[in-house]
């Protein structure tokens, strides 16, 4: 290098700043060992400005020195950052290289309608065409609503049937979805059309044909004049429609607290057309629902006027008509969540 007069420091202070700018103008490792020779190299140009330092007087070379010692460690720092640099900049525009191709596809998750809200919408749609709009009630209720308002005195053998999960000031997880007509009743004056779908707890065991939380659908008519014939057309409108044109309904006379008369209905078994199998036990008939016509306790307990409306009401269990139409053989797979069961319902 050519001195022009100028000490070695000023020349050792120009070769850091060319030295810094080349290092940090490299864009790859080829270009860094090129500016690492030039600079640093065994003979470049800090070595070829050290050699001159035997050449100043004795006073003028510790400082000398010391300046090029501080180039030097400057130029080697900003050389390995730059290094540094260049292999991160290299891995991310290298994603290829992570990717393992042998590796089998993702597959992507099919949605679907869980088989028991499939079984709800199809009854709410089917009983939207005689006029019965959906309910909704708290899954915590009161014991009034519960069980006192529906006529089942606490110390009925009924409420034992329903013995549930009691929580503190006389409320209580609903055992089922009656309550609800209590609470649309409260609320409305007749004529009254409601479905209320939802779910309902009791302490059962959690086996194959038992969960201690399952849905309930209940169905609540009241108006002027609604009388038996009514109640049983609905149902086998309801009947056709769901389980197919030609299936047959059969009311059996039953008991609840709530309704009177009561019934449960059955209709012909949808699997084997009412000639008998393992579902209907040979009977040819499965149940479907309990219910009746409105017991007058229950609008005496809402403040309806007994004597001036009639009404029929029902409850199903959409659980339990899903397992029979999907042939689904253990109840807990409706409530587990498991990806692989609930894909087929797409
Ligand atoms: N709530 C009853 C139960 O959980 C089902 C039921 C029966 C509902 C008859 C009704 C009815 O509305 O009329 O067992």
């Amino acid at each position: 290098m050519a001195t022009d007069g100028r000490s070695l420091r000023e020349r050792l202070e120009e070769i850091r700043q060319r030295g810094i700018s080349a290092i940090r103008s490299a864009t790859d490792r080829d270009e860094v060992e090129q500016a690492r020779v030039e600079y640093l190299g065994r003979s470049g140009l800090i070595s070829q400005a050290m050699s001159e330092l035997r050449d100043l007087p004795v006073e003028e070379k510790p400082e000398t020195g010391q300046t090029g010692n501080r180039v030097k460690g400057e130029l080697e720092t900003t050389l390995e950052l730059r290094l540094s640099e260049i292999e991160a900049a290299a891995a991310a525009s290298a994603p290829t290289t992570s990717v393992d191709l042998t590796l089998p596809g993702r597959r992507s998750w099919r949605d679907g309608i869980h088989p028991v809200t499939r079984v709800i919408d199809e009854i709410c749609e089917i009983f939207r065409e005689i006029g019965f709009t959906v309910a909704t009630g708290p899954e915590i209720e009161s014991d009034w609503h519960n069980f006192t308002a529906l006529n089942i005195p606490l110390d009925h053998p009924a409420a034992d049937m329903h013995d549930t999960f009691y929580l503190a000031d006389d409320r209580l997880l609903r055992t089922h979805t009656s309550p609800v007509q209590a609470r649309v009743m409260l609320a409305h004056e007749p004529p009254i059309r409601v479905l209320a779908p939802g779910l309902c707890f009791r302490r059962d065991p959690w086996d194959a044909s038992h969960a201690p939380a399952f849905e309930q659908i209940e169905g609540l008519a009241v108006d002027e004049g609604i009388d038996f014939i009514e109640f049983r057309s609905a149902i086998d409108f309801f009947v056709q429609r769901f389980f197919g044109a030609g299936t047959r309904t059969r009311f059996r006379p039953s008991y609840f607290p709530f309704t009177e008369p009561s019934a449960e209905v059955d209709v012909t078994c949808f699997l084997c057309d009412g000639s008998g199998c393992s579902t209907c036990k040979g009977t040819g008939w499965i149940e479907i629902m309990g219910s009746g016509m409105v017991n007058p306790a229950v609008f005496d307990a809402v403040g309806y006027d007994s004597e001036k409306y009639t009404g029929y009401a029902f409850g199903m269990g959409p659980g339990r008509i899903a397992m029979l139409r999907y042939r689904i053989p253990d109840i807990r797979l409706l409530y587990e969540g498991d990806v692989s069961f609930l894909e087929q319902f797409g």
